[in-house]
């Protein structure tokens, strides 16, 4: 065993629930190992602090002339300004709050404008991109092209010059870091040959903002997007930040009230960026929550969650690909530094069973099924699914030698509870686990929630829809 620096062992923020125990098959409990924070991370305690403190000053914002309404609207503009700082905004730059990032993608969809010959602007993206930071552009005016992407770092920036110099587009969208390998491109290298061919870059950031420090201005990229809920603030906001042309004169992604100057019964004059694009009350809580973490992982000396995430990234996979079986997925092998997302197969063994033994006997939250990348998980030989194992800046290294350890017990002894799949998800059966109290539920699975779960989220054998 490798000795340990404080900050790679521990956790290096406090995070809300670390300490929550969950019930095992066997009648014992266990603090629970969240190792699903790509999928959405724990709340900061710093942000919990933040919002109990906040909430008795709320009240309505922009339109209010009561002294609390001052008060919240300046907490929420002074957190749009906190949002935009911390991935690195220029001055002339914009941040719209959204919801999360699938929000924010579907946004700047509606602003892309057309090209000097009037055609709708087109987007080049590949096929290694979340669905967030794809279906959008596949409906936009212009649609999009999809580009496989090749099997190492290089290969793929040829393609991708190769691609620009073919066709006019007006916007790169690409990934900021894989939600299934944790990999990205070197940002450097995307800017140049995208603005060398007069195309913009957006960022699907939701990976990389959590994990990595990133600035716009320092980089060069025109737009990114990132999620509350991934940013240890799971308070429904997310965030749009780039350039204001393209915001300015792009569809209000909403209509409604606040996006407007002037409205007729037959005629609207809508507003600039960002109010145009934030129709409705916006959610104030949400954008002082994620400010809140914005703060915490700001104020975290350089390099402390870099090296945390390295470390805990490599004891991950080395652990993994030491298991007989058991595969680690890559998409570029040759990734520098990827983020703290590891994605793997257990071979013969269907990846729902492996994330049902893991809740149910070790205490770990995992995901399993395709990770809404269809298109990459196919194209790796993955169609029936994988594993993923995430982790952020509350995981310990206890949670990740635990994860290592169910899965070498699991390959030489199998499952030491019987499984089954029920509603289209592998579940333990019997289930004695009983529920929290006082959270309210009847049923982990409730009829009416089954259905969406199987549906949308999907766990199990159900792997087309994940
Ligand atoms: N986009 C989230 C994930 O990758 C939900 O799991």
């Amino acid at each position: 065993m490798p000795v340990l620096t404080p900050t790679e062992a521990r956790s290096c923020l406090p995070v809300v629930g670390s300490d929550t125990l969950v019930p095992l098959v066997d009648g014992t409990t266990i603090a629970y190992a969240n190792l699903d924070c790509a999928a959405s991370a724990p709340a900061l305690v710093a942000v919990a602090e933040r919002v109990t403190t906040t909430l008795p000053l709320y009240a309505s914002v922009h339109r209010g002339a009561g002294y609390l309404s001052q008060v919240s609207t300046a907490l929420y503009e002074a957190s749009r300004q906190t949002i935009g700082a911390f991935v690195g905004a220029r001055t002339d730059d914009v941040t719209v709050i959204t919801r999360n990032t699938t929000d924010s993608l579907n946004l700047l969809a509606g602003c892309v404008p057309a090209g000097p010959d009037g055609e709708p602007g087109r987007v080049l993206v590949l096929d290694v991109e979340h669905h967030a930071n794809l279906l959008p552009w596949q409906r936009s005016a212009g649609g999009a092209t999809v580009l496989h992407g090749e099997d190492s770092v290089a290969a793929t920036l040829a393609a991708l010059r190769t691609e620009l110099a073919r066709a006019p587009y007006a916007l790169l969208a690409l990934t900021g870091a894989s939600n299934v390998t944790g990999e990205y491109l070197p940002v450097a290298d995307v800017v140049a040959l995208a603005h060398e061919a007069g195309a913009r870059v957006a960022l699907d950031g939701a990976q990389l903002v959590p994990h990595r420090r990133f600035s716009l201005a320092e980089t060069g990229v025109d737009y990114i997007s990132y999620s509350g809920h991934k940013t240890y603030a799971p308070f429904g906001s997310g965030a749009l930040v780039g350039r204001r042309d393209w915001l300015d004169a792009g569809t209000p992604y909403l209509a409604g009230g606040g996006a407007v100057r002037q409205v007729d019964v037959d005629s609207v004059v809508w507003t600039t960026a960002p109010a145009r694009h934030e129709a409705g009350s916006p959610n104030v809580i949400g954008a002082v929550a994620l400010a809140a973490a914005c703060d915490a992982l700001a104020a975290l000396p350089a390099g402390t969650l870099e090296a945390h995430e390295a470390f805990l990234r490599e004891r991950l996979v080395s652990g993994l690909e030491a298991i007989p079986g058991v595969q680690v997925v890559r998409a570029w092998a040759d990734a520098v530094d990827p983020v703290g997302v590891v994605t793997f197969s257990v071979v013969d063994h269907d990846p729902g069973l492996v994330a049902a033994y893991l809740s149910a006997e070790y205490g770990i939250g995992v995901r399993d099924g395709r990770f809404c990348a269809h298109p990459l998980l196919s194209r790796l030989g993955y169609a029936a699914g994988a594993i993923r194992a995430s982790v952020g800046v509350g995981t310990t290294l206890e949670e990740v030698e635990r994860l290592l350890g169910a899965l070498s017990t699991f390959v030489t002894d199998g499952p030491g509870a019987t499984y089954e799949v029920v509603d289209a998800c592998w579940t333990v059966s019997p289930d004695p686990r009983p529920l929290p109290e006082g959270s309210g539920l009847s049923g982990l699975i409730a009829t009416a929630a089954a259905g969406f779960i199987a549906e949308s989220a999907g766990c199990g054998p159900l792997l087309d829809q994940q």
